[in-house]
C-alpha cells in the first residue's frame, strides 16, 4: 500500500500529541497468547509533550521525555508512565511556558529571547536503559537522569559519583557542569561493563570515553580529540575496537550563540563527502586509533560490530544517503529526495590496511527501509546472525516505517510484518530460552483510532501472539530495554524497587 503524504502527515499529527496524564499499575486487558516466558519489564523513552504555553516544539526530537514500564508476568500487563522531571521540565512546569531553547525549536520572541542563551533543555527523550542498579533517561547532550525503577520517579541527575563532572574551566564548566553521556550506552552482555561516549564541542572538539563496570563504577573517561566538528549518536563495541563513524559536519556555533537559528539550524551534514571512521581501542593503550575513510552519508544506529578471524572489523549499521531533514518533515513526505530511506548494510573495516568496503546484506536489505536496530544481547563482539528493527515495504518512497523487519545476515532473507498506516515503534526482543528466539514487543500506533497497542511478535516469524491496548495513545517513541525481572535487583544500598512498590 502506497500511502499519500497527506495520510502520513495527518497520522504524524495525531502520533505527536501530548501525554496529558499519568498513570500507576493499570492492569491492561491482554488479547491472544501472553506466553508465559516473558516475565519481565519493558522500558521504553520518547518525547511525550510536544508544546509549552501555547508554543509547539518543531522538531521531533525536542518533546520532554516521557517513560513507560510494562510490567509483564503470567500472562497480565501493568502499565505505568511519567515524564522524566528534569530541572528544565520542572522549571517550565511552574511558569507555564517555555524557558529553554531546544535542539530544534528556539524561544518565541525572536532575537533578544534567544540571544546567547547557551543553557539549551535536557530532553531526556532518547532512551532508557537498566545497569549496575540504574535506570537511567537518556539524552545525548547532556547527563542522564537517574529513574525509579518501580514507579519511573525521577530521583537525581546521574553523575556516576562525580565521573561526569566536567574536567574544564571557565564558560564550559559553567554551561554544562557534567559531561555528555549518549543515549546509545553498548552494555556487554558477558562482562556486564557498560561502554558509552559524549561529544564536546570546543577548540578541539572532544570525544569522551567511558567505561562503567559492572558494578556501577565509573572510570576517569577517557578524552579523544576530534580533528573536526561531527555528529555522532551511536557506536559499535567489538572485543578489540570502538568504532565511530564521523560525518562530515559543520555546526556555525556564532549563528546558533546569538540565536539567530536553531541549534539543528545551524548543523549542516555534507552527505555527499565520506564519513571518517574512526577505530579506538577499547583497552586503553592496547593499539594506535586509527582513522579510515568510509562511505558517504550518515549513520544514526549501529547494529551490531564484530571482530573477524582476520584482524578486520564488521560493522552493520543503518546509513543514510541523505540526512533525514526532520525540523521539515512535509517537504520530507511530499517529495521525498533520493537516499533519504534508511537502509541496512555493512562495513568491512581494515585497520591494518586502513580500509572500507561497503558490502550489502542482500538484495532485500537493498531495497527495504530499516531502522531501530535491535539484536539479541550476547558478549561484545559476538557476532548476531538475526538482526531486528523496523522498517517499510519497498515501495513507500517516504521514511514512514510500518513495519517490524527481521532479517537473517547469513542468507540475506528478510521478513516482515507490515501494520498499514499504523506506525511501529522499536521491537524489543525478549530473549527465549533452549534456542528459542524468543519475543519481539513493540508499542504500535493505531493510526485513526487515538490509541496504542502493546504488539506481541514471536521473533522467529513475527506472527502476532498477543496484544494490550494501553489506556491512552502514546507517541511514537525512540528506544528503551528489556530488564528480566531477575535481573531487577537492588542497587547496593538502595531499597528494593519492587518492595518499595508492593508498599
Ligand atoms: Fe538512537
Amino acid at each position: 500500500m502506497d500511502l499519500s503524504a497527506t495520510d502520513m502527515l495527518r497520522v504524524l499529527s495525531e502520533a505527536t500529541t501530548t501525554v496529558t496524564e499519568e498513570l500507576t499499575d493499570a492492569a491492561l486487558t491482554v488479547h491472544g497468547e501472553l506466553p508465559a516466558g516473558i516475565d519481565g519489564l519493558y522500558f521504553r523513552n520518547g518525547p511525550g509533550r510536544f508544546e509549552r504555553g501555547g508554543q509547539r516544539y518543531r522538531h521531533p526530537f525536542d518533546g520532554d521525555g516521557h517513560v513507560t514500564r510494562l510490567d509483564i508476568a503470567a500472562g497480565t500487563v501493568r502499565y505505568t508512565n511519567r515524564f522524566v522531571r528534569t530541572k528544565e521540565y520542572l522549571a517550565e512546569e511552574r511558569t507555564g511556558r517555555m524557558r529553554y531553547r531546544s535542539f530544534g525549536t528556539n524561544l518565541s520572541g525572536g532575537l533578544l529571547r534567544n540571544l546567547l542563551r547557551l543553557n539549551f533543555k535536557n530532553a531526556a527523550n532518547t532512551s532508557v536503559r537498566w545497569h549496575a542498579g540504574r535506570l537511567l533517561a537518556l539524552w545525548e547532550g547532556g547527563a542522564p537522569y537517574r529513574l525509579d525503577p518501580a514507579t519511573l520517579a525521577t530521583l537525581s541527575q546521574e553523575d556516576f559519583d562525580g565521573g561526569l563532572a566536567s574536567p574544564f574551566s571557565g564558560i564550559s564548566r559553567w554551561l554544562a557542569p557534567l559531561l555528555p553521556f549518549s543515549a546509545h550506552p553498548y552494555i556487554d552482555g558477558e562482562t556486564g561493563e557498560l561502554t558509552n561516549f559524549g561529544l564536546v564541542s570546543g577548540s578541539p572538539n572532544l570525544l569522551m570515553l567511558y567505561r562503567i563496570g559492572p558494578d556501577g563504577h565509573m572510570d576517569e573517561p577517557r578524552q579523544h580529540p576530534l580533528n573536526r566538528f561531527s555528529f555522532v549518536h551511536d557506536l559499535g563495541v567489538t572485543r578489540r575496537w570502538l568504532c565511530f563513524l564521523l560525518p562530515q559536519a559543520d555546526f556555525d556555533m556564532a549563528r546558533a550563540m546569538l540565536g539567530l537559528t536553531t541549534a539543528v539550524g545551524s548543523l549542516h551534514i555534507a552527505t555527499e563527502r565520506p564519513m571518517q571512521v574512526l577505530l579506538l581501542p577499547r583497552q586503553p593503550g592496547s593499539a594506535a586509533p586509527r582513522w579510515l575513510t568510509g562511505p558517504p552519508g550518515f549513520v544514526f544506529h549501529v547494529a551490531q560490530a564484530f571482530d573477524d578471524d582476520q584482524g578486520r572489523l564488521v560493522l552493520d549499521l543503518v546509513r543514510y544517503g541523505r540526512y533525514p531533514e526532520l525540523d521539515a518533515i512535509e517537504d520530507l513526505f511530499r517529495d521525498p529526495p533520493a537516499g533519504v530511506a534508511p537502509r541496512l548494510e555493512r562495513l568491512l573495516l581494515d585497520p591494518a590496511g586502513e580500509r572500507c568496503e561497503r558490502l550489502s546484506l542482500g538484495a532485500d536489505a537493498d531495497n527495504h527501509a530499516f531502522e531501530l536496530p535491535v539484536s539479541a544481547p550476547a558478549a561484545a563482539g559476538v557476532p548476531r546472525r538475526i538482526l531486528y528493527g523496523i522498517g517499510a515495504l519497498p515501495e513507500r518512497r517516504a521514511p514512514y516505517l510500518t513495519s517490524i523487519m527481521r532479517l537473517d545476515t547469513e542468507t540475506g532473507a528478510l521478513s516482515s510484518r507490515d501494520f498499514g498506516l499504523d506506525l511501529v515503534g522499536e521491537p524489543m526482543l525478549v530473549p527465549g530460552t533452549g534456542g528459542d528466539e524468543g519475543w519481539l514487543l513493540s508499542l504500535v500506533f493505531r493510526a485513526h483510532q487515538d490509541r496504542t497497542e502493546l504488539v506481541v511478535l514471536r521473533a522467529r516469524d513475527l506472527s502476532v501472539q498477543a496484544t494490550a491496548t494501553l489506556p491512552h495513545a502514546l507517541p511514537v517513541g525512540f528506544h528503551g530495554c528489556w530488564v528480566p525481572r531477575s535481573e531487577l535487583a537492588p542497587a547496593a544500598g538502595s531499597p528494593d524497587p519492587l518492595d518499595a512498590m508492593e508498599r
